[in-house]
């Protein structure tokens, strides 16, 4: 008896702490605690949503904004009645951002301004989400390393268009399909392109099942691939590892045998795999382990597939990339549509020319020739350095309406015969001297293509001796590329005055 009323007794003083705990929180946690959702209509039926996960104590404000690719802790939060200021600060000093956010308290939701350095203040509306809104998957272990077979394929660079550089999210399959008739009638295909790739934006989510599900803007993802097919071309598609992807779409994270089975069912030859949001699941370093699951299921779906991994050159991508069953990795952010992009990347490549080499090659970035941030001379620089680092020839343009300067550009088959040479060896620095460049591709036949670049403001004179390409002194035969002149044969070197922001690209055979 005396048990029983200890007992109840233990019952009744833990309810009551526990209701006076409760009721001491409440009490505290103030009207703005709670995940607030902003959903941003992708106009295709999905959309991208952010998450303010908040917690107010007085007139304190912390928590988090939760975005699909990354996670920032909230500074400087204060409330004053209906109304809160706080704000996130992205990037390493000294490339700091701060976003400031102004919140206001209504009814059923929270009115938010952001306001962003150089950018006009944004209106946002939050609703309340669930308690977990905004909350990764759970974390699927990565497998155990092994080496995924070479799949075969890739022995040259792959060469097509991408829709990320000019269409970003507004690439559809009418789009694709009037890329791949420019592709064969603007020549293209003839010299030598053949991926059609779909970047990001054409998932929705899954069904019940968890097949992937393609959204408004790609109704028949079979029947485009038909299409593409029928015209002699290959279409390509992208995903992620993460839950989502990089523009906050539908990722394969957990699904991807499915996947892989589903774009082999679809006929998808060409798979770009982007990191994005499997940062917010896996350290830098499981990445070969993450990459090499998405591999295997490629292989075992049976069709010949490409695969390209996209993680912006992390984690030395160029010493497993083969073994994950890589085809090419991207060994850098993303390439913006200016001389400077460009050449920070492309003139940035030389350490890496070992790690390239028949079915699995460095990748620089898609191609910004025709997108008109850049002059013609400017990208024909850019053809000449990408064919020179063996790099994957992905058009970034829209083809539908190239000037013929930039099909000259991207059609010039000398230039692509040295980007394809099948010896699949990486061009490489043989001199800068300020900014003047000399970098040199061996090619199969024993010729050398070499390229003498002026990355200088005005015209400069520019000189390659034969002793620095380890070739011996006497006659060669000397042809400029982009003109299609042979030049002679020279016995000790090639001299030429090139333009600002110019190259000359010559192939130089005994
Ligand atoms: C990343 C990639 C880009 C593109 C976008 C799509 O930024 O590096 O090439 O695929 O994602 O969201």
């Amino acid at each position: 008896m005396k048990k029983i009323a200890v007992a109840c007794l233990f019952v009744l003083l833990a309810t009551t702490v526990a209701t006076l705990a409760r009721t001491q929180n409440s009490a505290n946690a103030g009207p703005f605690t709670g995940r607030w959702v902003v959903r941003a209509d992708n106009g295709d039926g999905t959309f991208r949503e952010t998450v303010f996960a908040l917690e107010q104590r007085g007139s304190t404000l912390t928590g988090r904004v939760i975005n699909p690719t990354n996670e920032q802790p909230i500074v400087d939060g204060t409330v004053i009645g209906d109304n809160a200021t706080f704000a996130v600060v992205t990037g390493r000093p000294p490339n700091e951002r701060r976003a400031e956010y102004r919140a206001t308290r209504q009814e059923i939701s929270l009115a938010i301004t952001v306001t962003r350095p150089s950018q006009n203040p944004q209106s946002l509306t939050a609703s309340r989400g669930s308690a977990t809104a905004g909350d990764l998957p759970a974390r699927l272990e990565p497998p155990a390393l092994h080496r995924v077979p070479d799949n075969g394929l890739a022995r040259t660079p792959p060469m097509g268009w991408n829709s990320w550089n000019h269409f970003r999210g507004r690439v559809d399959a009418a789009t694709v399909r009037a890329i791949a008739d420019a592709m064969v009638s603007s020549g293209m295909k003839a010299a030598g392109y053949t991926y059609v790739n779909i970047d990001d934006t054409w998932e929705a989510g899954r069904n019940a099942s968890g097949r992937i599900l393609t959204n408004r803007k790609f109704p028949d993802m079979k029947a485009l691939a038909d299409d593409v097919h029928s015209k002699g071309l290959k279409l390509g598609i992208y995903s992620s590892p993460g839950h989502l992807t990089c523009a906050g779409y539908e990722g394969s994270y957990g699904h991807e045998e499915q996947d892989a089975r589903t774009y082999a069912a679809w006929g998808i030859d060409y798979l770009k795999y982007d990191w994005c949001g499997a940062g917010r699941i896996y350290k830098d370093d499981e990445m070969q382990a993450v990459y090499q699951k998405m591999g295997d299921a490629l292989r075992a779906s049976g069709r010949d597939i490409v695969y390209s991994l996209c993680q912006y050159g992390r984690n030395n991508v160029w010493t497993w990339g083969p073994q994950v069953g890589g085809n090419l990795w991207r060994t850098t952010g993303d390439i913006g549509d200016s001389w400077d992009s460009m050449t920070r990347i492309g003139f940035g490549q030389d350490a890496l020319a070992p790690h390239a080499g028949p079915g699995h090659w460095n990748d620089p970035d898609m191609l910004e020739i025709g997108n008109g941030g850049m002059t013609n001379t400017e990208y024909r620089t850019h053809m000449s350095l990408w064919a020179l680092l063996a790099a994957p020839l992905l058009a970034g343009n829209d083809l539908r309406s190239m000037s013929p300067e930039t099909i000259a550009i991207l059609t010039n088959r000398e230039i692509i015969a040295v980007d394809q040479d099948p010896l699949g060896r990486q061009g490489h620095r043989i001199r800068a001297d300020g900014v003047i460049e000399v970098w040199d591709k061996p090619l199969q036949s024993g010729a050398h293509a070499v390229g003498l670049f002026n990355r200088g403001q005005s015209p400069a004179r520019i000189t390659v001796r034969w002793s620095e390409l380890g070739l011996h002194q006497g006659a060669h035969a000397v042809r400029d590329l982009w003109t299609g002149r042979d030049l002679g044969r020279l016995d000790a070197g090639y001299a030429t005055d090139v333009d600002a922001h110019g190259v000359a690209l010559v192939r130089i055979e005994r």
